[in-house]
């Protein structure tokens, strides 16, 4: 039997960096790739929160570290990746998880909400992306795990919030360029679209009870994912049970998309 269960989303050896993994979903999948055996980078704006993440992974017997980033920051990404270059010498994964939402009707949105967005949920993913790459390319290559969402593959509609949707959806396009783009240097790049999973991202959605139960009516399964849920999609893209799947976007989403 060529795989074994037990080790095929091992990633014994390898080294991990997740952008906004202090909190929420990008906390997760760091404890669960960590779990997984590796190093895991745990990089974030808020540099003590990332550092008390890392701590709480290595609580657990696993290795992590906290590194400072602002993904949307070209000075700040060239200088975190030259750092993980020189620590460490490799870069086998990145979860390009980092993500803000700034939700406003479109007409009253301004200007520099709709830039903000668009730094951090697009132009981030593309500067780690692009840093990450340079590292896994010289190491013979990588995987990539993007954090899009349903609001990429919908048009939402149930609240105004057209600089995520637009990101998200980019994030989608820009998956299957870089998967093609690298497909033939072992760089395999997918994402993951979650539904609505309740984190401080979502508070405001949740925490209003007309919206909640409106939420929960146009999800078939009515339950939402937790972050941990949405972590175990990261770690198959991220292992080589998924050797195969590149270019992929892979709903978790409770059933919303295949109405
Ligand atoms: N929660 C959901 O329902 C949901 C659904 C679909 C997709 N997503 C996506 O999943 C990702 C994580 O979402 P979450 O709900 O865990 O969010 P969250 O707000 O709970 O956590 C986001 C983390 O990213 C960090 N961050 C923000 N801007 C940053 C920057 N410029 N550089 C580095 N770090 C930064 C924050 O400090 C925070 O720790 C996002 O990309 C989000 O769009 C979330």
């Amino acid at each position: 039997m060529a795989f074994d269960p037990n080790t095929m989303l091992r990633l014994d050896g390898e080294v991990a960096l997740v952008t906004g993994a202090a909190r929420g979903i990008g906390a997760a999948s760091a404890a669960l790739l960590a779990a997984a055996g590796a190093e895991v980078l745990v990089a974030d704006l808020d540099g003590a929160a990332a550092e008390a993440g890392a701590a709480a992974i290595r609580a657990r017997g696993h290795r992590a570290h906290g590194l400072v980033l602002d993904v949307a920051d070209d000075a700040g990404v060239a200088a975190a990746f030259e750092a993980v270059r020189e620590r460490h010498g490799r870069l086998d994964v990145l979860v390009n998880n980092a993500g803000i939402a700034l939700r406003k009707p479109t007409t009253e949105l301004p200007r520099a909400d709709w830039d903000k967005v668009v730094a951090v949920n697009l132009t981030g993913v593309f500067l780690c992306a692009q840093a990450a790459a340079s590292i896994m390319l010289a190491g013979g290559g990588g995987r990539i795990v993007n954090l899009a969402s349903i609001m990429g593959l919908s048009g939402g509609g149930l609240y105004p919030n057209i600089s995520y949707q637009s990101t998200k959806g980019a994030v989608v396009n820009m998956t299957r360029a870089l998967a093609v783009e690298w497909s033939k240097q072992n760089i395999r790049v997918n994402a993951v679209a979650p539904t609505w999973v309740k984190t401080e991202l979502t508070r405001p959605l949740f925490e209003n009870p007309e919206l909640h139960a409106r939420l929960k009516a146009v999800t078939p399964m009515e339950r939402f994912p937790a972050p941990d849920d949405i972590a175990a999609a990261v770690l198959f893209l991220a292992s080589r049970a998924s050797a195969f799947v590149t270019g992929h976007t892979l709903a978790v989403d409770s059933g919303f998309l295949a109405q």
